[in-house]
Order: structure tokens, then sequence, then C-alpha cells
């Protein structure tokens, strides 16, 4: 995992989407910036489009599978690229986690975590401290009935580009 951004990955801090789609294309620009090993972290609560969003991050990895939350599985695996290179996809839901750190070993967390595959995560809060840093922080809430305030920060340092 890169520890330093160049500057590129200080993209707008906060921005309001009217519509699913345009919550789809922030998923695709967030894409352009992740490397293999990155971890997104995603809260918000139900129906503010987390799962929108990661959607059009899949998109932007080239996904082909269809992407929904992965509720009662707790994990999705899908095939990406990242330029020339196949990575793996793993979607996480961790809705029905109370947060006890067996959990998220039980289900595997540190193995995928320390892999080079791309780590999606549907409520992150619920394992937040267990999560690896640096990360990508993705938060989204409700503004009236179709806006979404969505807010994104990678957690490492930048550098000057
Ligand atoms: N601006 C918006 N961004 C994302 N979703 C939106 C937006 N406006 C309406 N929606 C709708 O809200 C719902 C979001 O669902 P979903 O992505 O599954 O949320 P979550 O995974 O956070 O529970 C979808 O039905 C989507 O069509
Ligand atoms: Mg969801």
């Amino acid at each position: 995992m890169a520890l330093e951004r160049g500057t590129a990955a200080a993209m707008p801090e906060v921005v309001v989407s009217h519509s699913a789609e345009e919550t789809r294309s922030l998923g695709r620009r967030l894409a352009e910036h992740l490397v293999p090993g990155d971890l997104v972290a995603f809260r918000g609560n139900l129906g503010t489009g987390k799962t929108c969003m990661i959607q059009g991050v899949c998109e932007g990895l080239q996904v082909r599978d269809v992407v929904n939350s992965p509720t009662f599985i707790i994990i999705n695996h899908y095939e990406g690229r990242l330029g020339e290179r196949d990575v793996p996809v793993y979607h996480f839901d961790l809705y029905r986690l109370t947060g006890a750190k067996e959990e998220l070993e039980g289900i595997g967390g540190p193995e995928f975590f320390s892999g080079d595959g791309i780590c999606l995560v549907e409520w992150a809060d619920r394992a937040w401290e267990q999560l690896p840093s640096p990360r990508w922080e993705v938060d989204l809430q409700h503004s009236g009935e179709a806006g979404r305030r969505v807010s994104w920060r990678w957690t490492g340092a930048l550098k000057e580009d």
C-alpha cells in the first residue's frame, strides 16, 4: 500500500450528489486514485448510497459481476482490473458485526486487508478501529430526498506532484 499520494488524491472534500448516477460517477472518479492493496471505508445510514458509490468504483475497476450489498454473506469477491493488471475486489458489508475483534478475524478480514486486492467496506464504522490505515474514508449523508452529501479523504500523507 502506498503511504504517500500525490496531491491529485486530495480531490474535493465534499460533494452534493443529486442522483444515483451522480453518486456512481463519484465512485468511478475515486477508482482512478486506487492502487492495489487500498481499502475504502464507507460510512452512512441505510439508503445513503454506499452500495451505489461502490457500484461506480467497481465500474471504474472494470468489474463485470453484478455488484450488490453482500449483507448476508458479508463478503463478495469480484475480478477487477487496474491498468494492465488483474486485481481482486473484496466488497464487505459489516452491518451485522457487533464490534468484537474476533468477528472480523473470523471472516478473514486481516488476510484480505493485507493482500493486494482492493477492499471496499460498507458499514465500516462497525469495525472502525480494526481497519488498516492509511485508508480512504467516505461518508455519505441524506440531503433532501435524492440529495446525498458525499465526503471523502485519504488519511495518509500527501506529497507534492
Ligand atoms: N444522490 C443519490 N445517491 C445515491 N443513491 C441515491 C441518490 N438519490 C437516490 N438514491 C437512491 O438511494 C438508494 C441508495 O441505496 P444503496 O446504495 O443501496 O444505499 P446503502 O448501500 O447506503 O444502503 C438507491 O435506491 C438509489 O437509487
Ligand atoms: Mg448497501
